[in-house]
């Protein structure tokens, strides 16, 4: 099956022979089942099909490289709260937030799970998302973590958006350890990582190192035994406080560092030294009423890899839509237009190591591909929480 989009207004993408975006008038996209055959001005030859994009804008699809989209129950009671003015870490604290999830999730089978999380991820692919970053986190028992990938796998299995796992059992102490934390660090490092690496059930060990979580220690010890066992490292670091979380993943060579709103001078450096790509997640700063931003600008002029997910879950940003989050970026954390598009694309692939395949507009890649009903490409920021998604194509096929 040949496809043919023609009549392309705006192509935006990444350009790897110019190594920066480009903004491409008059090409034509030739896609040969799954892949992206040819990209060039006035192609002619015969396709199946002809898709007319109206000279409206294309992109890649977008890559969301960190959610935790597989939950029981939304905590709609908790947002109430906050917005009353109760505080996101004292809730936790409190024996809410994480826990809340913590406990609906234990209660249901994989089979429950799995029918609940389905029409929910689905949805990223109504925003022009077509491949997501996933973490577990919300079972922290072995079985329970389990039970949260083999759901992940099972999603990826069914939809066409494509999932890339991430164990994250140190996403929180779980109620049973509080006293005995050192257990649950154990239980992490010598049973649910071998597990799932036997299983083959992650690519990704996150862990949530941060003052009134995972210290320093326990993160490294987390990490060396995610290595032995063969997965690679993300880390939710420098989110509410200061605790050297990016520069031990920077020095472990972690894939990324995500949150990083309170970022150090010397952990941009390391950043910069390691290659790890700076994940910002500006949609949390946001619904959390927080005023503090990641130093975007800082971070992206420093030459880091800088990358834009939703981190939707239910307490701390509830989005699947990649278009505000790249709004919110670019009003509060002085990305341009064209620079959060890179960051959803390209970036994003990079962090996760598909930018062979994923997330630029080329011969040979993957044919992911999103028609916005706009005109100009700076209107998925500009133009803001909207959806502006016309038509998607993921694997080549349509979405319709
Ligand atoms: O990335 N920071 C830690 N974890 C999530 C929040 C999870 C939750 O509140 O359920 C985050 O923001
Ligand atoms: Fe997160």
């Amino acid at each position: 099956m040949k496809i043919l989009l023609k009549n392309i207004g705006q192509l935006v993408t990444w350009d790897k022979k110019l190594s920066q975006m480009v903004i491409n008038k008059n090409m034509d996209i030739l896609i040969s089942g799954q892949f992206i055959e040819a990209v060039g001005s006035d192609i002619s030859k015969k396709a199946d099909r002809i898709i007319d994009c109206g000279h409206l804008v294309v992109t890649p699809g977008f890559i969301d490289p960190h959610t935790h989209p597989v939950f029981a129950e939304l905590r709609r009671d908790e947002f109430e709260m906050r917005v009353q003015g109760m505080d996101y870490e004292k809730i936790a604290q409190a024996g809410g937030g994480i826990l809340n999830s913590v406990d609906a999730l234990r209660k249901l089978s994989e089979d429950e799970l799995f029918r609940l999380s389905l029409p929910r991820v689905r949805r990223f692919l109504d925003y022009g998302t077509t491949t997501i970053e996933a973490k577990s986190g919300y079972g922290l028992t072995i079985e329970d973590e389990l039970k949260s990938l083999r759901v992940i796998r099972k999603l990826n299995d069914e939809l066409p958006l494509d999932l890339i796992p991430t164990f994250l059992g140190a996403h929180e102490i779980p109620s049973e350890y509080r006293d005995k934390r050192g257990k649950y660090v154990k239980l992490v490092t010598d049973e649910m990582i071998p597990s799932v690496a036997e299983e083959k059930l992650a690519v990704y060990c996150d862990v949530f190192t941060e003052k009134t979580v995972f210290s320093l220690e326990e993160t490294e010890k987390i990490f060396q035994s995610a290595m032995e066992n063969g997965l690679k490292i993300r880390i939710h670091s420098d989110e509410f406080s200061t605790i050297g979380g990016t520069e031990l993943a920077a020095s472990m060579n972690a894939a990324s560092a995500d949150h990083l709103m309170k970022i150090s001078d010397n952990g941009i450096k390391a950043l910069k030294k390691s290659g790890t790509t700076a994940v910002l997640l500006p949609g949390t700063t946001f619904f959390l009423g927080k005023k503090e931003y990641a130093p975007a600008r800082k971070i992206w002029d420093a030459g880091i890899n800088t990358a834009l997910a939703t981190d939707f879950n239910p307490g701390s940003s509830m989005t699947q839509n990649l278009q505000i989050i790249m709004s919110i970026a670019c009003i509060y954390m002085g990305l341009t237009p064209l620079e959060a598009l890179q960051a959803v694309t390209v970036n994003s692939a990079v962090s996760l190591g598909i930018e062979n395949e994923k997330g630029s507009v080329a011969p040979g890649m993957t044919a992911d591909i999103a028609v916005w009903d706009i005109k100009d490409y700076r209107d998925l920021s500009y133009w803001y929480g909207m959806n502006h998604l016309k038509i998607l194509l993921k694997n080549g096929s349509l979405k319709e």
